[in-house]
């Protein structure tokens, strides 16, 4: 496994594996490691023949009041991870200066989004899926890999994603990875270890609202409010959750969905704080036809 951390030498390495007819895939993380990211690079191997994972910590998708300096950083740690796991080629382990050269104040062009920013988490970080977006573009100019592995926990972004390289006609599949959970149900996130015990114990209610969307769904409920009503009813077991939104959209528009069709995608997705740790979950959900 190879550390590489200039645009320069990463993009000179991803030439020759293309030039030797490899596959590459990329799975961007921002490093604290844990096995939702190795079920990434799991994915990642499956399905190429050379795999990199960048660990970047990206500044631009974090508003000012957001925990862009107390997000873990353990280079070393997350490469021993890595290790263990095996099968990666190599790791793109950038400093910011290579990533903003002129530092991000001076960046002039970003890739934006209009609409699908304005739901879900989007309405409520401005500024974050510019940055996430702009991120992920520069990471696959330097990196050059025909896949671009994602979680689907980060519903929104994945989505987002896909959209940029169908709109952009982008020469990457946006591929996601279904999330990885605890034995209890509760999303693999970084910010898992913010929480008390007390507030982890709590935190399996976003797992269950989320699930018992997609019971009543494919149970023949119609009515969206009343998903909504099951999925906030599960969130309210926990006395400390803090709901930032709980809502059902469209996996297209991403706005809520006012009536459901049979075969439409739609998500159920959460947003919860407990304290100042913010968690989020969500559900994919095939609408089964009329019974
Ligand atoms: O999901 C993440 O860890 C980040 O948003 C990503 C995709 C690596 C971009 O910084």
């Amino acid at each position: 496994m190879e550390l590489i951390r200039t645009v320069d030498g990463m993009q000179a390495h991803a030439d020759e594996a293309r030039r030797a007819g490899e596959t590459l895939a990329l799975v961007p993380t921002m490093g604290a490691l844990h096995d939702g990211h190795l079920a990434l690079v799991r994915a990642a191997r499956q399905r190429a023949d050379h795999v990199t994972v960048s660990i970047f910590v990206n500044p631009t998708q974090f508003a000012p009041d957001e925990d862009f300096d107390e997000y873990p950083r353990h280079l070393e740690q997350d490469m021993a991870a890595l290790d263990t796991v095996g099968g990666v080629d190599v790791v793109f382990a950038p400093p910011v200066e290579e990533m903003y050269p002129d530092g991000q104040q001076a960046q002039r062009v970003w890739v934006d989004v209009e609409e699908l920013d304005q739901h879900l988490c989007g309405r409520y970080r401005p500024g974050h899926f510019r940055g996430v977006l702009t991120v992920v573009m520069k990471l696959f100019q330097a990196c050059k890999p025909h896949l671009g592995v994602f979680g689907k926990k980060d519903a929104q972004q994945y989505l987002l994603l896909r959209r940029m390289a169908h709109d952009l006609a982008m020469d990457v599949e946006v591929v996601g990875v279904p999330t990885v959970r605890e034995t209890d149900g509760l999303a693999q996130s970084s910010r898992n270890r913010y929480l008390t015990p007390d507030e982890r114990a709590q935190a399996v209610v976003l797992s269950r609202a989320v699930q018992a969307a997609r019971k009543r769904i494919l149970g023949g409920e119609q009515r969206p409010t009343a998903i909504v009503e099951a999925v906030r009813h599960e969130l309210a077991q926990a006395p400390d959750a803090k709901v930032q939104y709980a809502e059902l959209v469209d996996t297209t528009t991403l706005a809520p969905v006012s009536e459901l069709e049979a075969g439409q995608e739609v998500l159920a997705a959460v947003a919860v704080y407990f304290g100042d740790t913010r968690l989020i979950d969500n559900a994919f959900v095939q609408v089964p036809a009329a019974p």
